[in-house]
């Protein structure tokens, strides 16, 4: 596709929500200087790499959805399996699974999508130099910023996987502790990344001297990466995957996300079932979530890279497909996962670190955008002479036949590892909009983050809660194997869970939190509305405050 500048200037305003407060004010900062929601978008996700780096990254991956005008386009810079991966390289030689090989380092590590795929975001959808976009980064990572509760509590949580790895417990234990909130970091190595990022754009990481530091410290901890893999990586701008629900227009990520498709298959199925006319809070409207999420989740077990899939994803999303699931919902039994089975003619074969941030501009363009490390802090492996860590992706891959990844996810073989081949992710960056009225909305916390986000969504066009109140309403998950319901605190009342268990379905307080939203509105009239999720200390903005 050819890359368009936008036009029309933004104005100098704006809104922003992310993970964490310095991110936002950069993406404010960037707004107020005339850049484009996806100028923004950059600026927070290089910010995030800097003050929220157990997420955000240079050493990841993600996805971007960007709706400019009439314009909808989606970016893909998901990481990939490093050229010399295989298909049974998590095996042992007793064909066991080795414990943590696809988690913890080298060999978890996939190709960064990340330094290649921020750039062409802001290539096409940007409209000031990218260095002024890069530069707030480059101001933080060299000056220095604030370490938060958030991000001292997340060196607390990973402190084994950090201490394996001496590079990476050099900066982020110094002294064999997390350093304390209200402590001043400085990332020099960093800095001088993004400052020749800034420069020189990819080529500054993914040639020379970066690139053969990624490759040494992969090696030296036993991964795959060579510096010809980061050099070969291409971001792909795709198709959005665009459908119409409950009267909205909506565009999410198409494939390798399962984002969109588990959002398009289930408010697709909810449609059908009259969702909406059932009383807010009800038995009913949780058991018919529950369902349809039953049913797209064990739909996804057939997803991988479209040419690597037994079953076209168009026949996936059909509607007549999508209305045969919904027949087959029992309205008052759940039916057991065992008897739900991936779209027929397809025998199944035998058998938390991502960051979403959303930006409005002043006319009106949206940014959504989810980037991940998949777990906080990635595989641990800390690059010396970059500054940045490597992710730990390749658990989104199966990793051994009916194994469940770290989110508890069955996945089939369309998703197995191979050179070159996108690992499956449930990241589901998601633009929707109707009249005049536009909202960019995406989570993080893997499996949850397609049902934490249509939650929201819901809330929002059928029950027209206000934002912040939509964000923050307990939510619940299901995700096919394991066969629960599981539950946010407050989620569900004692009658309704215990209506529930009735009706065969099996109930589980969650650890943790479905999801993390980080939202944006615009409102007829250009009003701009932003909300970061009371779940976590997400900092949401807007310009002129
Ligand atoms: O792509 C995926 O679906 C996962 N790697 C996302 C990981 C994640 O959300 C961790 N969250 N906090």
């Amino acid at each position: 596709m050819p890359a368009a500048r936008p036009a029309e200037a933004a104005g100098g305003s704006g809104a922003v929500s992310s993970a964490e407060r310095a991110a936002t004010d950069v993406g404010l900062e960037i707004l107020r200087s005339g850049g484009s929601a996806a100028d923004a978008a950059v600026a927070v996700a290089l910010a995030l790499a800097v003050v929220h780096p157990q997420a955000g990254n240079l050493g990841g991956g993600g996805f971007a959805v960007v709706k400019s005008g009439d314009e909808i386009s989606a970016l893909d810079f998901r990481e990939t399996a490093p050229g010399a991966a295989s298909h049974d390289m998590f095996l042992g030689a007793d064909r066991q699974p080795v414990p943590d090989a696809s988690l913890v380092g080298g060999l978890a590590a996939g190709v960064p999508g990340s330094p290649a795929g921020l750039f062409a975001l802001q290539h096409r959808h940007g409209l000031l130099a990218w260095s002024r976009v890069v530069e707030p980064a480059v101001r933080l990572a060299r000056d220095g910023f604030t370490v938060t509760q958030r991000l001292h509590d997340a060196i607390e949580d990973e402190k084994d996987l950090l201490a394996r790895f001496p590079e990476s417990a050099a900066v982020w234990l110094p002294g064999g502790e997390p350093p304390a909130p209200g402590r001043l970091v400085r990332l020099p190595d960093l800095a001088a990344t993004l400052a020749d990022y800034a420069a020189r754009g990819p080529e500054a990481i993914v040639t020379g001297r970066v690139a053969a530091e990624v490759e040494s410290a992969a090696r030296s901890h036993g991964g795959l990466i060579r510096a010809a893999d980061l050099s070969a990586y291409r971001p792909v701008w795709r198709e959005p995957l665009r459908f119409r629900a409950f009267g909205w227009e909506i565009a999410s990520m198409p494939l390798p996300s399962s984002g969109g498709f588990i959002l398009a298959q289930s408010l697709g199925m909810l449609e059908r079932l009259h969702w909406a006319e059932r009383p807010r809070a009800s038995v009913d409207r949780a058991h018919l979530l529950a369902e349809v999420w039953r049913r797209a989740y064990a739909d996804r077990f057939l997803l991988g890279e479209p040419a690597r899939m037994a079953t076209d994803v168009s026949r996936l999303l059909d509607p007549d497909w999508i209305a045969e699931r919904a027949e087959g919902i029992d309205p008052a039994r759940a039916t057991p996962s065992s008897a739900v089975r991936p779209y027929p003619g397809v025998a199944p074969r035998e058998a938390a670190a991502t960051t979403h941030l959303s930006v409005v501009d002043g006319a009106g363009r949206l940014v959504s955008l989810t980037t991940t490390l998949n777990g906080w802090f990635g595989c641990g492996v800390y690059v010396v002479g970059a500054g940045f860590l490597l992710n730990n992706e390749m658990d989104d891959f199966v990793t051994a036949p009916g194994r469940p990844n770290m989110f508890g996810l069955v996945q089939g073989e369309a998703n197995s590892v191979a050179p070159g081949a996108r690992m499956l992710s449930s990241m589901s960056p998601t633009i929707a909009w109707r009249g005049d009225t536009s909202i960019a909305l995406g989570s993080r916390v893997g499996s949850r983050i397609p049902t934490s986000t249509m939650q929201v969504l819901l809330n929002l066009i059928v029950d027209r809660d206000p934002l912040q109140e939509a964000v923050d309403r307990p939510r619940i998950h299901h995700q096919w194997l394991p066969d629960q319901i599981a539950v946010e605190p407050g989620a569900l009342d004692e009658r309704a869970r215990a209506a529930l268990r009735e009706r065969g379905h099996t109930i589980r307080e969650v650890e943790g939190p479905i999801g993390e939203i980080c939202i944006v509105r615009r409102l007829p009239g250009g009003a701009l509305e932003a909300a970061a999720d009371g779940r976590g200390p997400g900092a949401a903005g807007r310009t002129g405050q």
